[in-house]
């Protein structure tokens, strides 16, 4: 595991959208699994940036996001499938074939998880996985519990975490269950970026990366994988870095 505490989340952003480039740079038609949260959005704007200045290219690029609410209408504001829309493949005219996010408004969920699941299967698999961490340790949506072997499938999501992501649903809570690739999907994935920032996150931080293995912090599954690139602001880094 590789850990980079960067300044802050400008430098957070300029180096995790570098390492997305350098990969489609090295290989334009790679598999990339992406995060939703407000710790990605600078990546993605700075990946606009460079698409525009002619530095990236996502266009052969195959994305697959991680996770989406279920019951929640695609074009809902609050749904990831509008927040990928807004944030990367509308400014960078991404063809709607080459980008996936789990159905959440599908008629048969289980169906649609065994679907989403077996058409990352066909392109290969997933080069690169993007991760944010939730601050009870989660990633995608597989929450504390969730088995490290685990598929893309349909959870019920720990009220916390419908707090932390409600901005903008009504009441602010976001929906009680959603879609999300499981852990074993995204640990087969040969790389893994992870991206933390702000001091609610060091706790899980910690966790994750210096605490056991147990499935009681989904994201200390990382332990186990062979290619995995952390960086974390000072915030997010403050507990390892005590720790270690
Ligand atoms: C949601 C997403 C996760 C994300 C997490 C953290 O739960 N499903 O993929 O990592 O939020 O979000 P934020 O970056 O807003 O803290």
């Amino acid at each position: 595991m590789r850990l980079t505490v960067v300044r802050g989340r400008v430098e957070l952003a300029e180096r995790a959208a570098e390492r997305v480039a350098a990969l489609l740079g090295a290989c334009p038609e790679s598999v990339l699994a992406l995060p939703t949260g407000r710790t990605p959005i600078g990546m993605y704007r700075r990946l606009v940036a460079l698409n525009r200045l002619g530095r990236v290219d996502l266009s052969r690029a195959t994305l697959f996001n991680l996770d989406e609410y279920a019951g929640v209408p695609a074009d809902h504001r609050g749904s990831f499938r509008a927040y990928m829309r807004r944030l990367l493949w509308a400014p960078c005219h991404l063809d709607p074939a080459r980008t996936h996010v789990p159905r959440g408004d599908a008629a048969d969920l289980a169906a649609e998880c065994a679907r989403y699941e077996a058409a990352i299967r066909a392109c290969g698999g997933i080069d690169l996985a993007v991760l944010g961490i939730g601050a009870n340790g989660h990633i995608g949506f597989n929450e504390p519990g969730s088995r490290f072997d685990s598929r893309t499938r349909v959870v019920d999501l720990d009220d916390s975490t419908r707090r932390a992501n409600g901005r903008l649903f009504e009441g602010g809570l976001a929906p009680a269950r959603a879609l999300t690739m499981g852990i074993g999907t995204i640990i087969e994935s040969r790389s893994i970026l992870l991206l933390a920032a702000g001091a609610d996150k060091a706790a899980a931080v910690r966790a994750a990366l210096r605490g056991p293995l147990t499935e009681a912090v989904p994201a200390s599954a990382l332990q186990r994988h062979p290619d995995v690139e952390v960086l974390l602001d000072p915030a997010a880094a403050s507990r390892v870095e005590r720790d270690a």
